[in-house]
């Protein structure tokens, strides 16, 4: 169960020189209410803010979705760090040296094939840039500075040029001193049986694709001219996974403009950003995925799309309109037409025109609508009808009830349809639920319990919530003196916090809650184990049921483990004999407080 690499006082001592607000006020937008800071939670879509952390126990709870732990639990959650991950970068962040060579063999060796191919990808993108500014890249600059990018911008994205041999990178890099098999990993260069080694990209102009810790994580490699095929992109590695990244947004996360803008390419992403349009960003290549929106959302409340024009652009922008719905997120359409994508259009209309574009964006719903009536004969009283009815379905999804009152009223004006009447269809739709996006695969679906798993499961909570108690409460702890110890809790982990707070409490005189979690290295574990110091039930008990709750809660499980112990003892009379006494001792206890 524990596998500690670290030494426990390591751990502590490195996680108590890291504060959990200021840690995780670097990742969510934290706002402070009394005691705690709360926010919307990074790990599920919510509209108002469940996530709380608290200063004075350094962890964090989400009432929404259940998540918690400390600050070692939100690295490994929020990064996908494992824990010895998790300890190296606070202690990094803390200025603590830690001794080397404390990780399990088999974690050592992913944390240094990430590590090796992050400096790869470095050293990769510093050599392209080189020689993007040498003899050899003349043609490649040529090719930037004729799609109009300043010298400026050139240094700002680390754009750079893979030379025309096919084994160049793969040469520097080796002098560099890696091993062919660490080259793979890294998706720098490629092997077969024939031909050995050789460079995935070669001759392209280069863009490196910076991660949110300005990390050089992939490359995407756009051939000079009308070559096929035209972007070659780094493929998924142990660093680089395109479903959870957006191109720009190193850039776009300290932009001081509103919102994020999202386009489809590369080029539209460098030159809205050369035109000061520095909140824009691109998926990388694919359609939309949750992962991104779940990683915009740390920095914004509201995105922009500015997709392609073409068909394939609003079928990007239509199926990422429904992402964003069901994470709430307002979203507006900007309209480029005529033309093809934001590159070309700023190269011809210019800065002033794209601002003002911005400011008529559509909103998504509208966007949607305007989308379905092209494809009805308005003419026609059947087809007409039939829009309307989809477009009712469409309104009924918003759920804001003022929203969709405007929305309502805009959509009747523009296609003359009698209000009262639209109103009443979408009140329809809305009632029968038609077409409402189901939310509920963002939550956890739980299967039906038997009588056995609720009974079980009701002592586990009164395990679990006495343990809460105690954490809150440190006077309890003299009051269950020579009532209940350690032992009597049932559950592997209850028992194993028990024990440590127990003997905390002996030792301080006090307990840090943040610091029982250090003993648990899974994700799992820490939530169980948050779970416990998160809850506040001052909330749900009052002061004057408190001691007949408390009474309850100890007494529950003491009957519990002296029931156990019985079993246990087999029929030993002597030994029975002497728990059915104190079995009826318990029955009678009463704790004040
Ligand atoms: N893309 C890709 N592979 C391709 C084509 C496109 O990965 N073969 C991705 C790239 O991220 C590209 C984006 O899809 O930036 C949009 O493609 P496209 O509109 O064709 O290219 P542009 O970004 O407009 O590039 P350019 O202006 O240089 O033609
Ligand atoms: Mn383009």
């Amino acid at each position: 169960m524990r596998k500690v690499y670290y030494a426990d006082e390591l751990i502590e001592e490195v996680r108590s020189r890291n504060d959990i607000v200021d840690v995780i006020g670097t990742y969510v937008n934290l706002k402070k209410k009394g005691n705690s800071y709360s926010a919307c939670c990074p790990f599920h879509h919510e509209k108002t803010p469940s996530f709380h952390v608290s200063r004075e126990k350094q962890m964090y709870h989400c009432f929404g979705c259940g998540v918690g732990g400390n600050v070692y639990t939100f690295l490994m959650e929020h990064e996908n760090y494992s824990f010895p991950e998790a300890v190296e970068f606070l202690a990094e962040r803390a200025g603590i040296k830690l001794p080397e060579q404390s990780m399990s063999p088999e974690a050592k060796r992913q944390a240094d094939v990430r590590t090796k191919i992050k400096d790869m990808n470095r050293l990769a993108a510093g050599y392209f840039h080189y020689l993007l500014k040498t003899e050899r890249g003349t043609h490649a600059m040529e090719y930037l500075k004729n799609r109009g990018l300043s010298d400026e911008t050139i240094n700002q994205f680390g754009l750079g040029f893979s030379d025309v041999y096919s084994d160049d990178l793969y040469k520097y890099l080796k002098s560099k001193g890696y091993r062919d098999e660490e080259l793979r990993d890294s998706g720098l260069v490629k092997y077969d049986e024939k031909h050995g080694a050789s460079d995935r990209f070669w001759n392209r102009v280069m863009y490196p694709i910076i991660d949110t810790n300005n990390r050089v994580i992939g490359f995407g490699g756009r051939v000079m001219g009308d070559g096929k095929p035209k972007y070659i992109n780094t493929q998924d590695t142990p660093v680089f996974d395109k479903s959870r990244n957006l191109y720009g947004l190193n850039l776009a996360k300290k932009s001081k403009r509103k919102g994020i803008i999202f386009c489809e390419g590369y080029m539209d992403v460098i030159s809205m950003h050369q035109a000061g349009f520095d909140n824009a960003v691109a998926s990388l290549g694919t359609a939309l995925t949750v992962g991104q929106v779940n990683l915009v959302k740390r920095f914004t409340d509201h995105v922009y799309l500015a997709y392609d024009s073409d068909e394939a652009g609003t079928k990007a922008a239509l199926r990422a309109l429904e992402i964003m719905r069901e994470f709430e997120m307002p979203t507006r359409v900007i309209s480029l037409k005529p033309y093809k994508d934001p590159d070309e259009l700023i190269q011809a209309e210019g800065t002033e025109n794209f601002e003002r574009r911005i400011d008529q964006a559509q909103s998504g719903i509208m966007f949607e609508i305007d989308i379905l009536a092209a494809q009805y004969n308005q003419d026609d009283p059947q087809e007409r009808t039939l829009f309307q009815r989809e477009a009712a379905k469409k309104l009924s999804l918003i759920l804001d009830p003022l929203e969709r009152k405007n929305y309502t009223d805009s959509v009747a004006r523009q296609y003359d349809i009698e209000p009262d009447v639209l109103k009443e269809a979408v009140t329809r739709y809305g009632v029968a639920g038609a077409g409402r996006i189901d939310t509920s695969v963002f939550r956890e679906q739980r299967p039906r319990k038997s009588p056995e798993e609720e009974k079980e499961e009701k002592h586990l909570k009164a395990e679990r919530l006495l343990l809460t108690w105690l954490v809150n409460e440190n006077s309890l702890f003299d009051k269950l003196e020579g009532v209940i110890t350690a032992e009597d809790f049932f559950e592997p982990v209850y028992h194993d916090i028990a024990a440590e707070l127990f003997s905390q409490y002996h030792k301080d005189g006090k307990v840090i809650p943040a610091a029982v979690i250090n003993h648990y290295q899974s994700k799992e574990e820490h939530e169980k184990v948050s779970r416990i110091m998160q809850q506040n039930f001052d909330i749900e008990v009052a002061q004057s049921d408190k001691s007949k709750v408390i009474t309850d809660l100890v007494k529950g499980i003491r009957l519990r483990s002296i029931q156990h112990q019985i079993e246990l003892a087999q029929g030993d009379l002597a030994k029975t004999g002497k728990l059915m006494i104190e079995k009826s001792k318990i029955n009678k206890l009463i704790i004040a407080l």
